[in-house]
């Protein structure tokens, strides 16, 4: 079945839970189709698991166009979302429509995200009133990782949970159909999923979250970072390196090639090799 914003939203209605995973190119992106995962996030998290920067804040609009295209042509049935980086959509309504309005024509996904509460609402409304989906992204907000002085941990003590609470509530308002909430903790993650009607999506939160989503090098252990909320449900990465030094060996020792791997029935005569 293929996931849309109804089906997403009755899945929320019918108490059942949502499947996310970042995902940023095509081949990724057909195993996590098959897989029925309901929604993919291509994240701006590449910018640290696909292009190396130290955090978020280096990745352009094209960037993310380029990798929100490849993942879009792997999905048959999952929700693809795609996230606008920094900078895309915090100096104007009008950059904000532009760069959404981009993002959906460029890459044929299905939704986009951005980051922060109520200072972003006045662009959350614009771009859905477009007829663009927009999920938003409150509590521990990457992009702000230098106001925050670091991945921290949002929502500590009284002040600062009513803050999330509010930009929950105001994101909803602004026609937000879901939002992210990252690393909050668990009890207010809770309570924001009772009290919205849009689609609480979780990492670092709350298994009572409508939804979870997690950056797929994390759950395959193919990153070295390893953040608390980041269960390896398998380990690929050293499944990998196994194969890569395999490989080294065999073409190093010459055991591969084998004959079964090369052309020998179209190879030239003896003859040839003796003119
Ligand atoms: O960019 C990203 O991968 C994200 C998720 C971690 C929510 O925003
Ligand atoms: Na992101």
């Amino acid at each position: 079945m293929k996931n849309t914003v109804a089906t997403l939203a009755a899945m929320k209605r019918n108490g059942e839970k949502i499947s996310q995973l970042t995902c940023y190119d095509y081949s990724t992106a057909k195993l996590i189709d098959a897989a029925g995962i309901n929604m993919i996030l291509v994240g701006d998290s590449l910018g640290m698991t696909m292009q190396g920067y130290k955090d978020t804040l280096p990745v352009t609009v094209d960037e993310m166009i380029v990798y929100g295209r490849s993942v879009v042509r792997g999905c048959k049935e999952t929700f693809v979302v795609v996230d606008m980086p920094f900078m895309s959509y915090q100096i104007s309504i009008e950059q904000a429509m532009q760069n959404a309005g981009r993002i959906m024509k460029e890459t044929g996904a299905s939704a986009v995200k951005l980051e922060g509460g109520k200072e972003v609402c006045p662009q959350i409304r614009a771009i859905t009133a477009a007829g663009i989906p927009v999920v938003a992204h409150i509590g521990m907000t990457p992009q702000s990782v230098n106001a925050f002085g670091g991945f921290t941990v949002q929502g500590k003590g009284e002040a600062n949970a009513r803050r999330v609470l509010e930009d929950a509530l105001a994101v909803q308002e602004a026609g937000a159909f879901a939002v992210t909430l990252e690393c909050v903790p668990p009890k207010l993650s809770a309570l924001i999923t009772k009290k919205l009607d849009i689609i609480t999506i979780g990492i670092g939160a709350s298994p009572e979250c409508d939804a979870q989503v997690l950056v797929w090098q994390d759950m395959l252990g193919i990153s070295d970072f390893k953040p608390k909320f980041a269960k390896h449900f398998a380990e690929v990465g050293e499944t990998m390196r196994e194969a890569f030094r395999a490989y080294d060996g065999e073409v190093k020792s010459g055991v591969f090639p084998a004959s079964e791997h090369t052309f020998v029935k179209s190879d030239c005569t003896e003859e040839f090799l003796a003119s």
